[in-house]
């Protein structure tokens, strides 16, 4: 669905401490996955915890379009049942994705080895966004593919009908990539392989284990190498999505800057492909606990506890962005109430996400009083240990910018408000309640 609704411009301001629990919903990653996986399967793929955000809910029209059986049940609580490898239909209307990079660039891996023909289309966000980097691998496997100016949406893929296997070197560290061509590789012959120099989230890999596809990672000279063989037999499984650690980086960096805070996070996927802000936070000095560790549904999770106390500035090197790809709009944030410089090295694909964030960002940051350098490929916040405020940020058509921007406000000196606070809905449909819940003074 593409959102033309009006602007919903928002404001926070100072709050006194935060206490209680978020129960933040469920990993927006894991849910794409678990509606595509289980649209891929042959039988029933009962999901909990599912979130409900907008963006999810764009892949679950989708899978419908391509024949799937896709029903919610309850909160969170869905049903899929799935056409089989190559068994998508093609859809009579044009696919949708909305605001989600993630949705359409893993749907057109999951359909381009299918011999069915589908246009997809989004959002203005979506739309300025790279295909090229999905639709040029997916072209080696035999589909043909027809795009806008600069391999931008709308895109057209009319599926190979006698797909060959892939052996392909990611040209950036990109677990969409990574996944459109392990999905792509499903309906494909032989061995299909994805080399990556640096490790991205792995819920694809999980999960299509999960379903009972032999693939296997290996570390080698080349970097991590990840081979699936071609149709397999993928047996629909239970999915319990854990909680979105990117979604709980919000209240715990509200924790983290308002005096006298502690809340609790329960249920937190901790994967280590997951879990670079976290490794961040502690190195500023961050009184965060992680309590119960276990194991749900694959994914290591955990409960988090954590209070305010002084932050410190650090470097975070390139080697860790991937880990934490979507946190450096609020890790900027945490970095202006740190004392000290913090510096965030290998940057350079915030410039491609919903908005282009190290300048949303910089922007931002900078009408509310932060000290805040930039350049292709490093942002740097100089830390003074607050914010001023007083300045209305634009949102970008991106989720995470409008949330970063609200929690600056509950700890600045004056108000900080958000043009649009709509594509908050896209990720975090009940961030409002949820952090008005913990004391924050957000409307
Ligand atoms: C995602 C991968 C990342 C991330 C996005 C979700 C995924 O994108 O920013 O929010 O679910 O695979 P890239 O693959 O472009 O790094």
């Amino acid at each position: 669905m593409s959102h033309s609704a009006e602007p919903l411009p928002m404001s926070a301001r100072r709050s006194g401490p935060l206490t209680g629990e978020a129960r933040v919903p469920g990993d927006k990653s894991i849910s794409h996955r678990a509606l595509i996986l289980g649209a891929l399967s042959v039988g029933e793929t009962r999901i909990t915890g599912l979130l409900e955000g907008q963006d999810v809910l764009d892949t679950a029209a989708a899978m419908r379009a391509f024949g799937a059986s896709v029903e919610r049940l309850a909160e969170g609580e869905w049903r899929v049942n799935g056409v089989g490898i190559g068994g998508f239909a093609e859809p009579e209307g044009v696919i949708d994705c909305g605001n989600s990079g993630t949705g359409v660039r893993l749907i057109m891996g999951a359909m381009a080895t299918t011999p069915i023909t589908a246009t997809f289309t989004g959002d203005a966000s979506l739309s300025r966004r790279p295909m090229g980097r999905i639709t040029d691998p997916l072209e080696m496997f035999g589909c043909e593919v027809t795009a806008r100016e600069g391999k931008r949406l709308p895109v057209t893929i009319r599926g190979a009908a006698d797909p060959v296997p892939l052996r392909y070197r990611t040209p950036v560290a990109s677990a969409q990539i990574k996944s459109a061509v392990l999905l792509a590789g499903l309906n494909a012959p032989g061995e299909t392989v994805v080399i990556e120099a640096e490790p991205t989230r792995d819920h694809t890999e999980r999960m299509l284990a999960g379903f009972g596809a032999k693939i296997v990672t290996e570390t080698t000279d080349e970097g991590h190498v990840i081979t699936l063989k071609g149709r397999p037999n993928l047996r629909p499984q239970p999915i319990a999505v854990p909680r979105d650690p990117s979604s709980a980086a919000f209240p715990v960096a509200a924790a983290l800057i308002v005096p006298g805070s502690e809340i609790r996070v329960p249920g937190v996927s901790r994967n280590p492909t997951r879990d670079g802000l976290y490794v961040t936070l502690l190195e500023m000095g961050a009184d965060i606990r992680f309590e119960n560790e276990r194991v749900e549904g694959g994914e290591p999770v955990a409960d988090l506890v954590v209070r305010h106390g002084p932050l410190k500035g650090v470097t975070v090197p390139p080697g860790r962005a991937a880990s934490m790809i979507d946190e450096f709009p609020i890790l900027s944030v945490i970095a202006a109430f740190a004392e000290g410089t913090t510096v965030m090295q290998g940057v350079h694909e915030l410039r491609v996400k919903e908005s282009d964030r190290i300048e949303a960002m910089a922007v931002g940051l900078r009408a509310n009083g932060a000290s805040v350098e930039d350049s292709e490929d490093t942002m740097i916040v100089h830390g003074t240990g607050g914010l001023k405020g007083g300045a209305t940020a634009q949102s970008h058509l991106d989720h995470r910018i409008a949330m970063s921007f609200l929690v600056a406000g509950l700890a600045s000196e004056q108000p900080i408000g958000v043009d649009d606070a709509g594509p908050i809905a896209t990720s975090f449909p009940d961030f409002l309640p949820l952090m008005r819940g913990l004391g924050a003074e957000i409307g």
